[in-house]
Protein backbone atom coordinates (compact mmCIF):
# COMPACT_ATOMS: atom_id res chain seq x y z
CA UNK A 1 0.00 0.00 0.00
CA UNK A 2 1.13 3.54 -0.72
CA UNK A 3 0.81 5.95 1.61
CA UNK A 4 -1.51 9.01 0.76
CA UNK A 5 -0.51 12.59 -0.17
CA UNK A 6 -3.20 15.10 0.33
CA UNK A 7 -4.51 16.59 -2.75
CA UNK A 8 -2.00 15.01 -5.13
CA UNK A 9 -3.78 12.05 -5.96
CA UNK A 10 -5.62 11.71 -9.67
CA UNK A 11 -9.23 10.16 -10.22
CA UNK A 12 -8.12 7.80 -11.71
CA UNK A 13 -6.25 5.91 -8.67
CA UNK A 14 -7.05 3.70 -6.53
CA UNK A 15 -7.62 4.60 -2.46
CA UNK A 16 -7.88 2.35 0.36
CA UNK A 17 -9.47 3.85 3.48
CA UNK A 18 -8.75 2.32 6.82
CA UNK A 19 -9.03 3.27 10.16
CA UNK A 20 -12.49 4.51 10.68
CA UNK A 21 -13.57 3.12 14.47
CA UNK A 22 -17.07 3.78 13.66
CA UNK A 23 -18.12 3.84 10.02
CA UNK A 24 -21.75 5.10 9.62
CA UNK A 25 -22.48 3.78 5.91
CA UNK A 26 -26.56 4.41 6.43
CA UNK A 27 -27.02 1.85 3.85
CA UNK A 28 -30.41 -0.16 2.86
CA UNK A 29 -32.57 1.54 0.57
CA UNK A 30 -33.84 5.05 0.96
CA UNK A 31 -35.70 7.10 1.83
CA UNK A 32 -35.93 5.96 5.54
CA UNK A 33 -39.10 6.20 7.17
CA UNK A 34 -40.02 6.05 11.50
CA UNK A 35 -37.81 3.27 12.84
CA UNK A 36 -35.70 2.90 10.10
CA UNK A 37 -34.44 6.85 10.76
CA UNK A 38 -32.31 4.85 14.05
CA UNK A 39 -30.28 2.32 12.45
CA UNK A 40 -27.11 4.15 10.78
CA UNK A 41 -25.42 1.11 9.81
CA UNK A 42 -21.90 0.97 11.76
CA UNK A 43 -19.53 -1.04 10.75
CA UNK A 44 -16.63 -1.18 13.49
CA UNK A 45 -13.17 -0.66 12.32
CA UNK A 46 -15.20 -0.01 9.05
CA UNK A 47 -12.85 0.34 5.85
CA UNK A 48 -13.91 1.41 1.81
CA UNK A 49 -12.49 1.13 -1.60
CA UNK A 50 -12.67 3.49 -3.96
CA UNK A 51 -12.03 3.87 -7.54
CA UNK A 52 -12.29 6.85 -9.64
CA UNK A 53 -14.08 8.63 -6.76
CA UNK A 54 -16.36 5.76 -6.63
CA UNK A 55 -16.99 3.51 -3.27
CA UNK A 56 -15.83 0.04 -4.88
CA UNK A 57 -15.87 -1.87 -1.63
CA UNK A 58 -17.16 -1.21 1.81
CA UNK A 59 -16.62 -3.57 4.97
CA UNK A 60 -14.44 -4.54 7.88
CA UNK A 61 -10.52 -3.31 7.51
CA UNK A 62 -9.92 -7.49 6.97
CA UNK A 63 -12.81 -7.94 4.23
CA UNK A 64 -11.69 -5.12 2.46
CA UNK A 65 -8.04 -5.17 2.77
CA UNK A 66 -8.10 -9.22 1.23
CA UNK A 67 -9.20 -7.34 -2.00
CA UNK A 68 -6.53 -7.76 -4.68
CA UNK A 69 -7.24 -4.32 -5.87
CA UNK A 70 -6.59 -3.15 -1.88
CA UNK A 71 -3.09 -3.73 -2.50
CA UNK A 72 -2.02 -1.37 -4.93
CA UNK A 73 -4.18 1.32 -3.48
CA UNK A 74 -3.05 4.65 -1.99
CA UNK A 75 -3.56 4.39 1.54
CA UNK A 76 -5.34 7.02 3.71
CA UNK A 77 -5.66 5.99 7.11
CA UNK A 78 -8.07 7.65 9.14
CA UNK A 79 -6.47 7.33 12.85
CA UNK A 80 -9.43 5.95 14.83
CA UNK A 81 -11.81 8.77 13.66
CA UNK A 82 -15.34 8.19 13.10
CA UNK A 83 -16.30 8.23 9.20
CA UNK A 84 -19.74 9.06 7.95
CA UNK A 85 -21.66 10.14 4.13
CA UNK A 86 -20.74 13.85 3.48
CA UNK A 87 -23.76 15.59 4.24
CA UNK A 88 -26.51 16.52 2.23
CA UNK A 89 -27.50 20.45 3.13
CA UNK A 90 -30.65 20.45 0.90
CA UNK A 91 -32.18 23.82 1.38
CA UNK A 92 -30.15 26.65 1.48
CA UNK A 93 -29.66 30.02 0.12
CA UNK A 94 -26.38 30.33 -0.82
CA UNK A 95 -26.09 33.09 -2.55
CA UNK A 96 -26.33 36.88 -0.79
CA UNK A 97 -24.40 40.18 -0.44
CA UNK A 98 -24.39 40.56 3.18
CA UNK A 99 -25.80 40.15 6.63
CA UNK A 100 -28.56 41.33 8.21
CA UNK A 101 -27.08 42.36 11.72
CA UNK A 102 -28.85 45.42 12.13
CA UNK A 103 -32.19 43.44 12.14
CA UNK A 104 -30.89 40.64 14.35
CA UNK A 105 -30.11 43.12 17.33
CA UNK A 106 -34.04 44.41 16.29
CA UNK A 107 -35.27 41.06 16.85
CA UNK A 108 -33.30 40.62 20.11
CA UNK A 109 -35.32 44.03 21.61
CA UNK A 110 -38.42 42.65 20.46
CA UNK A 111 -39.20 43.55 17.04
CA UNK A 112 -40.74 40.11 15.11
CA UNK A 113 -39.10 38.79 12.11
CA UNK A 114 -42.33 40.06 9.84
CA UNK A 115 -42.98 43.54 11.72
CA UNK A 116 -39.58 43.80 10.16
CA UNK A 117 -40.03 42.64 6.81
CA UNK A 118 -43.74 44.38 6.50
CA UNK A 119 -41.47 48.04 7.18
CA UNK A 120 -39.76 47.07 4.45
CA UNK A 121 -36.70 44.89 5.53
CA UNK A 122 -36.37 41.30 5.75
CA UNK A 123 -35.89 39.47 2.46
CA UNK A 124 -36.45 43.11 0.30
CA UNK A 125 -33.32 44.47 2.14
CA UNK A 126 -31.13 41.11 0.79
CA UNK A 127 -32.84 42.25 -2.63
CA UNK A 128 -31.61 46.23 -2.42
CA UNK A 129 -27.68 44.75 -0.84
CA UNK A 130 -28.01 42.27 -3.96
CA UNK A 131 -28.60 44.55 -6.89
CA UNK A 132 -26.18 46.87 -5.55
CA UNK A 133 -23.26 43.92 -5.16
CA UNK A 134 -21.28 43.25 -7.61
CA UNK A 135 -20.28 40.28 -9.47
CA UNK A 136 -16.99 39.66 -7.74
CA UNK A 137 -18.05 40.70 -4.31
CA UNK A 138 -20.98 37.81 -4.79
CA UNK A 139 -18.87 35.46 -5.78
CA UNK A 140 -16.32 36.07 -3.14
CA UNK A 141 -18.70 35.67 -0.60
CA UNK A 142 -19.80 32.62 -1.91
CA UNK A 143 -16.47 31.14 -2.57
CA UNK A 144 -15.66 31.63 1.27
CA UNK A 145 -19.17 30.12 2.47
CA UNK A 146 -18.57 26.79 0.35
CA UNK A 147 -15.07 26.43 1.88
CA UNK A 148 -16.81 26.76 5.42
CA UNK A 149 -19.80 24.10 4.10
CA UNK A 150 -16.78 21.80 3.19
CA UNK A 151 -15.05 22.65 6.74
CA UNK A 152 -17.77 21.41 8.46
CA UNK A 153 -18.73 18.23 6.46
CA UNK A 154 -21.03 19.21 3.85
CA UNK A 155 -20.53 17.29 0.45
CA UNK A 156 -23.59 18.55 -1.63
CA UNK A 157 -25.53 21.33 -1.20
CA UNK A 158 -29.20 23.35 -2.89
CA UNK A 159 -28.31 26.73 -3.79
CA UNK A 160 -31.46 29.04 -4.29
CA UNK A 161 -32.06 32.33 -6.01
CA UNK A 162 -34.57 34.72 -4.15
CA UNK A 163 -32.18 37.83 -3.79
CA UNK A 164 -32.96 39.55 -7.15
CA UNK A 165 -36.57 39.43 -8.01
CA UNK A 166 -35.95 41.14 -11.37
CA UNK A 167 -35.19 39.41 -14.81
CA UNK A 168 -31.74 40.14 -14.38
CA UNK A 169 -30.91 39.73 -10.45
CA UNK A 170 -32.48 36.38 -10.92
CA UNK A 171 -30.04 35.44 -13.96
CA UNK A 172 -27.27 36.63 -12.59
CA UNK A 173 -27.46 34.20 -9.35
CA UNK A 174 -28.38 31.30 -11.21
CA UNK A 175 -25.56 31.64 -13.48
CA UNK A 176 -23.30 32.67 -10.35
CA UNK A 177 -24.54 29.22 -9.40
CA UNK A 178 -23.13 27.14 -12.54
CA UNK A 179 -20.09 28.90 -12.09
CA UNK A 180 -19.81 28.23 -8.48
CA UNK A 181 -20.53 24.64 -9.04
CA UNK A 182 -17.53 24.29 -11.85
CA UNK A 183 -14.63 26.63 -9.59
CA UNK A 184 -15.41 24.44 -6.69
CA UNK A 185 -15.49 20.98 -5.44
CA UNK A 186 -19.11 21.19 -4.12
CA UNK A 187 -21.64 19.83 -5.88
CA UNK A 188 -24.33 22.79 -5.93
CA UNK A 189 -28.04 21.80 -7.11
CA UNK A 190 -29.70 25.05 -8.28
CA UNK A 191 -33.09 26.17 -7.29
CA UNK A 192 -34.83 28.78 -8.88
CA UNK A 193 -36.99 30.84 -6.05
CA UNK A 194 -38.23 33.74 -7.98
CA UNK A 195 -41.27 33.97 -5.97
CA UNK A 196 -39.68 34.42 -2.49
CA UNK A 197 -41.70 37.64 -1.87
CA UNK A 198 -43.44 40.45 -4.49
CA UNK A 199 -40.48 42.61 -5.23
CA UNK A 200 -40.95 46.45 -4.27
CA UNK A 201 -41.34 47.61 -7.50
CA UNK A 202 -44.62 45.49 -8.58
CA UNK A 203 -46.09 46.04 -4.99
CA UNK A 204 -46.93 49.46 -5.98
CA UNK A 205 -49.29 48.27 -8.83
CA UNK A 206 -52.51 46.85 -9.05
CA UNK A 207 -52.57 43.02 -8.98
CA UNK A 208 -48.74 43.23 -8.16
CA UNK A 209 -48.05 39.72 -7.44
CA UNK A 210 -50.44 38.34 -10.15
CA UNK A 211 -48.26 40.76 -12.79
CA UNK A 212 -44.99 39.55 -10.92
CA UNK A 213 -45.87 36.16 -11.31
CA UNK A 214 -46.42 36.65 -15.33
CA UNK A 215 -43.11 37.53 -15.24
CA UNK A 216 -41.67 34.89 -13.74
CA UNK A 217 -43.50 33.12 -16.27
CA UNK A 218 -42.78 34.53 -19.40
CA UNK A 219 -39.53 36.15 -18.77
CA UNK A 220 -37.55 34.15 -16.37
CA UNK A 221 -38.72 30.61 -16.39
CA UNK A 222 -38.07 30.32 -20.39
CA UNK A 223 -34.25 31.77 -20.17
CA UNK A 224 -33.69 29.88 -17.04
CA UNK A 225 -35.03 26.31 -18.77
CA UNK A 226 -33.21 27.73 -22.40
CA UNK A 227 -29.94 27.61 -20.27
CA UNK A 228 -30.46 24.82 -17.89
CA UNK A 229 -29.81 26.99 -14.84
CA UNK A 230 -31.71 25.59 -12.10
CA UNK A 231 -33.40 21.86 -11.59
CA UNK A 232 -35.89 23.00 -8.87
CA UNK A 233 -38.62 25.39 -8.62
CA UNK A 234 -39.15 26.76 -4.96
CA UNK A 235 -41.89 29.11 -3.64
CA UNK A 236 -42.58 30.76 -0.28
CA UNK A 237 -45.88 29.97 0.18
CA UNK A 238 -46.40 32.27 3.40
CA UNK A 239 -47.98 34.93 4.64
CA UNK A 240 -46.42 38.27 3.48
CA UNK A 241 -45.07 36.18 0.74
CA UNK A 242 -47.25 34.41 -1.56
CA UNK A 243 -50.81 32.22 -1.00
CA UNK A 244 -51.48 28.91 -2.19
CA UNK A 245 -53.07 29.49 -5.44
CA UNK A 246 -50.18 31.47 -6.06
CA UNK A 247 -48.29 29.24 -5.24
CA UNK A 248 -49.47 26.47 -7.35
CA UNK A 249 -49.38 29.11 -10.57
CA UNK A 250 -45.75 29.20 -9.71
CA UNK A 251 -45.02 25.86 -9.38
CA UNK A 252 -46.97 24.36 -12.44
CA UNK A 253 -45.05 26.63 -15.06
CA UNK A 254 -42.08 25.49 -13.29
CA UNK A 255 -42.76 22.16 -14.11
CA UNK A 256 -43.88 23.37 -17.71
CA UNK A 257 -40.24 24.27 -17.72
CA UNK A 258 -39.04 21.46 -16.73
CA UNK A 259 -38.39 22.66 -13.14
CA UNK A 260 -39.07 19.74 -10.22
CA UNK A 261 -41.38 21.36 -7.37
CA UNK A 262 -39.98 21.99 -3.78
CA UNK A 263 -41.52 24.38 -1.18
CA UNK A 264 -41.00 26.95 1.74
CA UNK A 265 -44.19 25.81 3.92
CA UNK A 266 -45.98 26.47 7.19
CA UNK A 267 -43.32 28.27 8.46
CA UNK A 268 -44.78 31.57 9.90
CA UNK A 269 -48.68 30.52 9.28
CA UNK A 270 -50.46 27.03 8.47
CA UNK A 271 -51.53 28.08 4.75
CA UNK A 272 -51.81 24.64 3.44
CA UNK A 273 -48.75 24.54 1.43
CA UNK A 274 -47.73 20.95 2.68
CA UNK A 275 -51.06 19.75 1.32
CA UNK A 276 -49.98 21.83 -1.98
CA UNK A 277 -46.32 20.15 -1.97
CA UNK A 278 -47.45 17.04 -1.68
CA UNK A 279 -50.44 17.19 -4.63
CA UNK A 280 -47.44 18.41 -7.01
CA UNK A 281 -45.21 15.65 -5.74
CA UNK A 282 -43.10 18.02 -5.25
CA UNK A 283 -39.24 16.81 -4.11
CA UNK A 284 -39.66 17.86 -0.65
CA UNK A 285 -41.65 20.60 1.33
CA UNK A 286 -39.56 22.79 4.03
CA UNK A 287 -39.64 24.32 7.74
CA UNK A 288 -43.46 23.18 8.68
CA UNK A 289 -43.32 24.69 12.19
CA UNK A 290 -46.81 25.04 11.72
CA UNK A 291 -48.20 21.76 10.17
CA UNK A 292 -51.31 20.15 11.38
CA UNK A 293 -52.55 16.56 12.52
CA UNK A 294 -53.35 16.51 8.78
CA UNK A 295 -50.36 17.42 7.19
CA UNK A 296 -48.58 14.96 9.42
CA UNK A 297 -50.60 11.91 8.46
CA UNK A 298 -50.57 12.70 4.16
CA UNK A 299 -46.74 13.48 4.35
CA UNK A 300 -46.14 10.14 6.31
CA UNK A 301 -48.24 8.48 3.12
CA UNK A 302 -46.37 10.25 0.59
CA UNK A 303 -42.91 10.66 -1.30
CA UNK A 304 -42.76 14.77 -0.50
CA UNK A 305 -39.55 14.80 1.87
CA UNK A 306 -39.97 16.84 5.33
CA UNK A 307 -37.32 19.17 5.59
CA UNK A 308 -36.92 20.50 8.47
CA UNK A 309 -34.65 23.83 9.53
CA UNK A 310 -34.31 24.54 13.02
CA UNK A 311 -31.50 27.22 12.52
CA UNK A 312 -34.36 29.49 12.15
CA UNK A 313 -35.99 29.08 15.08
CA UNK A 314 -32.75 29.27 17.20
CA UNK A 315 -31.70 32.13 15.48
CA UNK A 316 -34.89 34.30 15.58
CA UNK A 317 -35.39 32.89 19.18
CA UNK A 318 -38.24 31.28 18.37
CA UNK A 319 -40.03 28.61 20.85
CA UNK A 320 -42.25 26.65 18.29
CA UNK A 321 -40.20 24.28 16.37
CA UNK A 322 -41.36 21.88 14.00
CA UNK A 323 -43.20 18.98 15.51
CA UNK A 324 -39.75 16.29 14.46
CA UNK A 325 -41.23 13.33 16.84
CA UNK A 326 -44.78 13.39 15.43
CA UNK A 327 -43.61 13.93 12.02
CA UNK A 328 -41.41 10.74 11.78
CA UNK A 329 -44.37 9.00 13.93
CA UNK A 330 -46.37 9.20 11.09
CA UNK A 331 -43.95 7.66 9.03
CA UNK A 332 -42.85 10.75 7.49
CA UNK A 333 -39.49 11.10 5.30
CA UNK A 334 -37.44 13.44 7.31
CA UNK A 335 -34.86 15.91 6.14
CA UNK A 336 -32.89 18.14 7.72
CA UNK A 337 -30.66 21.55 6.59
CA UNK A 338 -29.47 24.63 7.53
CA UNK A 339 -31.10 26.92 5.64
CA UNK A 340 -28.06 29.21 5.58
CA UNK A 341 -29.51 32.53 4.61
CA UNK A 342 -29.02 36.61 6.03
CA UNK A 343 -32.16 36.74 7.36
CA UNK A 344 -33.28 33.35 9.38
CA UNK A 345 -30.44 31.61 9.81
CA UNK A 346 -26.88 32.35 9.01
CA UNK A 347 -24.97 29.07 9.83
CA UNK A 348 -23.19 27.05 6.96
CA UNK A 349 -22.90 24.06 9.86
CA UNK A 350 -24.80 21.02 9.63
CA UNK A 351 -23.05 19.51 12.94
CA UNK A 352 -24.84 22.96 14.67
CA UNK A 353 -27.73 21.80 12.46
CA UNK A 354 -27.71 18.27 14.05
CA UNK A 355 -27.31 19.71 17.39
CA UNK A 356 -30.77 21.52 17.89
CA UNK A 357 -32.24 18.99 16.15
CA UNK A 358 -31.24 16.47 19.21
CA UNK A 359 -31.94 18.96 22.01
CA UNK A 360 -34.78 20.92 19.81
CA UNK A 361 -36.70 18.88 17.87
CA UNK A 362 -35.86 15.56 20.01
CA UNK A 363 -34.05 13.47 17.57
CA UNK A 364 -31.59 11.30 18.59
CA UNK A 365 -28.43 11.46 16.94
CA UNK A 366 -29.09 8.51 14.55
CA UNK A 367 -31.69 10.05 13.13
CA UNK A 368 -30.35 13.45 13.07
CA UNK A 369 -27.83 11.79 10.60
CA UNK A 370 -30.13 9.92 8.77
CA UNK A 371 -31.84 13.05 8.27
CA UNK A 372 -29.14 14.79 7.12
CA UNK A 373 -27.12 12.47 4.69
CA UNK A 374 -29.57 9.75 3.20
CA UNK A 375 -32.85 11.39 3.61
CA UNK A 376 -31.50 15.03 2.57
CA UNK A 377 -30.30 12.90 -0.52
CA UNK A 378 -33.66 11.86 -1.38
CA UNK A 379 -34.90 15.96 -0.54
CA UNK A 380 -32.57 16.44 -3.73
CA UNK A 381 -33.30 13.74 -5.81
CA UNK A 382 -30.62 12.19 -5.62
CA UNK A 383 -30.25 9.15 -3.24
CA UNK A 384 -29.05 6.85 -6.50
CA UNK A 385 -25.50 8.67 -5.83
CA UNK A 386 -25.08 10.12 -2.54
CA UNK A 387 -26.24 10.02 1.30
CA UNK A 388 -24.87 6.85 1.89
CA UNK A 389 -21.77 4.56 1.69
CA UNK A 390 -22.45 1.90 -0.49
CA UNK A 391 -20.63 0.40 -3.37
CA UNK A 392 -21.33 1.70 -6.40
CA UNK A 393 -22.00 5.42 -5.14
CA UNK A 394 -20.09 8.44 -4.78
CA UNK A 395 -16.72 8.49 -2.24
CA UNK A 396 -18.56 11.63 -0.50
CA UNK A 397 -17.24 11.41 2.95
CA UNK A 398 -16.99 13.58 6.38
CA UNK A 399 -14.88 12.51 9.26
CA UNK A 400 -15.37 13.45 12.72
CA UNK A 401 -12.10 13.88 15.51
CA UNK A 402 -14.95 11.92 17.79
CA UNK A 403 -14.81 8.59 19.60
CA UNK A 404 -18.45 8.26 18.90
CA UNK A 405 -21.00 9.39 16.17
CA UNK A 406 -22.83 10.44 19.06
CA UNK A 407 -20.70 13.43 19.92
CA UNK A 408 -21.06 14.86 16.50
CA UNK A 409 -23.86 17.04 18.11
CA UNK A 410 -23.09 16.61 22.00
CA UNK A 411 -19.94 18.92 21.34
CA UNK A 412 -22.12 22.23 20.20
CA UNK A 413 -20.57 25.19 18.41
CA UNK A 414 -17.16 23.34 17.76
CA UNK A 415 -16.14 21.64 14.79
CA UNK A 416 -14.68 18.41 14.41
CA UNK A 417 -14.83 17.93 11.07
CA UNK A 418 -11.13 16.32 10.61
CA UNK A 419 -11.54 15.82 7.02
CA UNK A 420 -14.34 16.13 4.10
CA UNK A 421 -13.52 13.80 1.08
CA UNK A 422 -15.77 14.80 -2.24
CA UNK A 423 -15.60 11.76 -5.28
CA UNK A 424 -12.63 10.53 -3.23
CA UNK A 425 -10.39 13.53 -2.97
CA UNK A 426 -9.77 15.37 0.17
CA UNK A 427 -11.93 18.79 -0.01
CA UNK A 428 -11.37 19.87 3.56
CA UNK A 429 -8.52 18.78 6.03
CA UNK A 430 -8.20 20.40 9.59
CA UNK A 431 -4.91 21.22 10.70
CA UNK A 432 -4.39 18.85 12.48
CA UNK A 433 -4.69 16.25 9.96
CA UNK A 434 -2.17 18.37 8.13
CA UNK A 435 0.99 17.39 10.70
O1 LIG B 1 -36.01 30.08 4.53
N1 LIG B 1 -38.68 31.91 4.41
C1 LIG B 1 -38.17 32.44 3.46
N2 LIG B 1 -36.88 32.45 3.18
C2 LIG B 1 -35.84 32.35 4.13
C3 LIG B 1 -35.60 33.61 4.83
C4 LIG B 1 -35.05 34.59 3.91
C5 LIG B 1 -34.63 35.87 4.56
O2 LIG B 1 -35.15 36.32 5.59
O3 LIG B 1 -33.74 36.47 3.95
C6 LIG B 1 -36.06 31.18 5.04
O4 LIG B 1 -36.26 31.31 6.26
FE1 LIG C 1 -35.25 29.10 3.06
Amino acid sequence: MKPFRHNTRALGDSLLITGASQLLTLRGRGPRRGQSLSNPGIIKEGALLVRDGVIAAVGTRAQVEALPEARSAENLDLGRRVALPGFVDSHTHLVHAASRTEEYERKIQGASYEEIARKGGGILNSVNQLRAATAEELKKRAHAALKQFAAYGTTTMEAKSGYGLDVASELRILKLHKELAAEQPLEIVSTFLGAHVVPEEFRKKAHGAKRYIQLLEENLLPAIAEHQLAEFCDVFCDRGAFNVAESKRVLQAGRQYGLAPRMHAEQLSHTGATQLAILLRAASCDHLEHVNKNDMRALGKSETVATLLPGCDFHLGLKKYAPARQLIEAGAIVALATDYNPGTSPTLSMPMILSLASTQLRMTPAEAITAATINAACALRREERIGSLEVGKQADIAVFEVADYREIPYYFGVNHCWMTIKRGRVIHASNESRN
